[in-house]
């Protein structure tokens, strides 16, 4: 059966054989120009491709340095010497990881140079031409220039030593089990191909609430292992990240204080470093969740997070580590009766004070929200809104609010509407793509992140779909312009192959998923309303009367979160104009933000012409048959699709229309027993 293991990169035996015999012509020879490498990315490079070749194509190409053949395809680094450069011509704008993908035709011979900058790029255009073939298209004519749009390119997990992983929804860790570091997977290897695949160049592999084993992981009792998956790591062109423990120093340190100002403790993270650096010589940096949700900091000292995040830097700066400080800072003791503590104001009331105070070598790492990953949330104010202060963007691949990989929910549009947010802070175009990109501010470091949402499912990621936001992420941080319908369908193709009808299902399925996942959850921004905790299902009030900050505010007569200047909390003005104004007016405020804004009526009118009670039950309605529909529509490649996927989706499909429908009764029943206003089309009610 299909278990989905080889995810995107299948490399099916191709059928067709006219192009069969198309691709053969040219893939019969390697040629390294520079040599065969034995060791490194560019081995990595040949490796791949050649395994690639031979799965799709059925022939080994030879690996040689020299060419002999009249069509062969040519991996090599620019600017290394070779003819190769001379070939190539001029490739302007390339940077560090770009490459070319550029077809040659010669009087007596023709190649593809897959070429890049660097040995990485060199992998990323093998990992490119690959995906050209597996997608069938033309390559007599390619002429390709590519380079990220994002410097750090990285995925976080959340993995603890023990095995489990936080807010994992695929099976365990593939990194740890029982306390131990697994070091001998080929799972990891594995894994490092597909990351690499689409771009990925750093993995900080443990979960930003580090526990007490996991402290451990920077000392020489777990280092030699680390040091064994970076290794990995390191062949596919991925730097290993650690996550710390802030309270190191006292945790496993013998010091009595963790004060950042504190020589000693200054002096334990320097000789940390050197240490890990000693390990892992292209180790990537540290990665901190401090006076976060119970997490040691700097504030137990009277310090702030930039004495705080300076002093890890100072210690990674003589080995070019750097320092990913986040933003995820708010009060989870709030007691639900204060409506003056926001927690949405919380990241940008901590962090824009402190703006010009942080090391070079420091990234605030910032979520996309000010809340936390909800299925609809406004961009954090944050970004941009510190000049001298270098950010980076922390998404969620992960579906922990977004139905856990159980329920269908495509992320790529969420992320491409957060990524072209226009902020203004340095007047119009000043998106948070370009800010992640260090384009609006000039940022020493930059890029973006994202939790994982893989673990030790055969398949990775539980739901065979759930696939998708996971390549799907790593190629729109390659490149933002991407379309969702572009990544989808290079994602569908790659994985479920060529058939149209597939391909149709799957692609418009995955493309209207998150507003069918937002319809039947909490509406019009207001978020939460789900299981605390467990955060899957619906549970209205869970969170209402809770610690948490996370609040509705439903009654009888109205809905929503005021956080307005005039009588709310204020935090519309952490915008910049025109935003801070939009959102501050209820007129001006977009429909889909509306309550996280204003408190309005039921009988409040939307830009839509529906009330708020009206539309609330219109989309609760809609989600579970628009469920239905895609049910129906998967029922219909049976045959098509490899049983064994067949046959999961269904299942999982069949989960979430159970969970669709419970959040529509639900949520029906509680706004009609709370309104007492009545469905305009009389549908069932409890
Ligand atoms: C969410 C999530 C936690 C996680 C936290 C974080 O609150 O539920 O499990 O630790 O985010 O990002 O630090």
């Amino acid at each position: 059966g299909d278990n989905g293991y080889a995810a995107w990169l299948r490399y099916d035996q191709m059928t067709d054989e006219k192009l069969t015999d198309e691709y053969k012509g040219w893939t019969g020879e390697l040629v390294l120009p520079s040599g065969v490498p034995v060791e490194g990315v560019l081995k990595t490079a040949a490796q791949e491709l050649s395994r690639g070749i031979r799965s799709m194509i059925g022939t080994t190409p030879t690996v040689t340095h020299e060419a002999s053949q009249q069509r062969f395809i040519v991996l090599d680094v620019l600017g290394g010497g070779t003819w190769v450069d001379q070939a190539s011509g001029i490739v302007p704008a390339l940077s560090d990881e770009g490459y070319i993908l550029k077809t040659i035709h010669e009087a007596d011979r023709e190649y593809i140079v897959a070429a890049g900058r660097t040995e990485k790029g060199a992998l990323y255009a093998a990992f490119h031409l690959l995906r050209l073939l597996q997608s069938g298209a033309a390559i007599g004519q390619l002429n390709l220039i590519e380079s990220p749009k994002y410097s750090l390119r990285m995925i976080n997990h959340w993995d603890n030593i023990d095995g489990s992983v936080e807010r994992g929804y695929s099976g365990r860790s593939i990194f740890y089990e029982g306390n131990k570091v697994l070091t001998g997977s080929d799972r990891i290897r594995d894994y490092a191909r597909l990351m690499a695949s689409v771009g990925i160049n750093g993995i900080a592999i443990n979960n930003v609430n580090v526990h007490r084993e996991e402290t451990f992981l920077i000392t020489e009792k777990l280092l030699p292992d680390v040091a064994r998956i970076a290794e990995v790591f390191g062949e596919y062109g991925i730097k290993l990240f650690l996550s710390v423990n802030y309270a190191g120093t006292i945790e496993i340190g013998g010091l009595t204080t963790a004060d950042p100002l504190d020589p000693n403790v200054r002096a334990w993270w320097k000789e940390k470093a050197a240490e890990v650096y000693r390990y892992i010589p292209d180790f990537g940096g540290f990665l901190v969740k401090a006076d976060s949700e119970n997490r040691p900091g700097p504030f137990t000292y009277g310090r702030d997070h930039a004495d705080g995040a300076n002093m890890l830097a100072e210690a990674l700066e003589p080995y070019g580590g750097i320092v990913l400080w986040r933003c995820f800072v708010y009060n989870c003791h709030q007691d639900w009766r204060d409506r003056s503590t926001d927690r949405a104001r919380a990241a940008y009331d901590h962090f824009k004070p402190l703006d010009g105070r942080f090391e070079d070598n420091v990234i605030l790492q910032i979520k996309n929200g000010p809340m936390d990953f909800q299925v609809r949330e406004p961009v954090s104010p944050l970004f941009g809104a510190m000049e001298h202060t270098n950010q980076m963007m922390e998404f969620q691949i992960a579906q922990e609010y977004t139905g856990q990989q159980k329920d269908v929910c495509f992320l790529i549009p969420q992320w491409k509407e957060v990524l072209n947010f226009d902020t203004y802070v340095k007047g119009a175009g000043s998106t948070v793509k370009e800010i992640a990109a260090g384009r609006v501010h000039a940022y020493t470091h930059s890029g973006i992140t994202a939790v994982s949402n893989i673990g030790n499912d055969e398949n990775w990621t539980g739901h065979h779909l759930a696939q998708a936001n996971l390549y799907g992420y790593g190629r729109l941080i390659w490149n933002p312009e991407l379309t969702s319908e572009e990544i989808a369908k290079e994602w569908a193709a790659q994985t479920f192959g060529g058939n149209e009808k597939v391909q149709d299902v799957i692609v418009n399925f995955l493309l209207e998923s998150w507003s069918i996942y937002e319809n039947y959850t909490a509406p019009l921004g207001v978020g939460w309303m789900v299981t605390p905790h467990y955060h899957y299902g619906p549970d209205i009030d869970g969170y209402e009367y809770s610690k948490w900050g996370t609040y509705h505010f439903a009654d009888h007569k109205g809905i929503g979160v005021d956080r307005t200047v005039a009588t709310g909390t204020g935090y519309s003005s952490q915008y910049t104009q025109p935003n801070a104004e939009i959102y501050d007016s209820l007129e001006a405020c977009p429909d889909e933000l509306l309550l996280f804004f204003h408190h309005v009526p039921y009988t409040h009118q939307l830009k839509s012409g529906k009330t708020v009670i009206q539309h609330i039950y219109d989309t609760h309605f809609a989600g579970v048959e628009q469920v239905e529909y895609w049910i129906s529509r998967w029922l219909e490649l049976e045959g098509l699709v490899d049983e064994e996927r067949f046959r999961h989706v269904a299942g999982r499909m069949n989960r979430q229309l159970e969970n669709a429908k419970q959040w529509r009764d639900i949520m029906n029943t509680y706004f009609f027993r709370k309104s007492g206003i009545p469905d305009a089309h009389n549908r069932v009610i409890y």
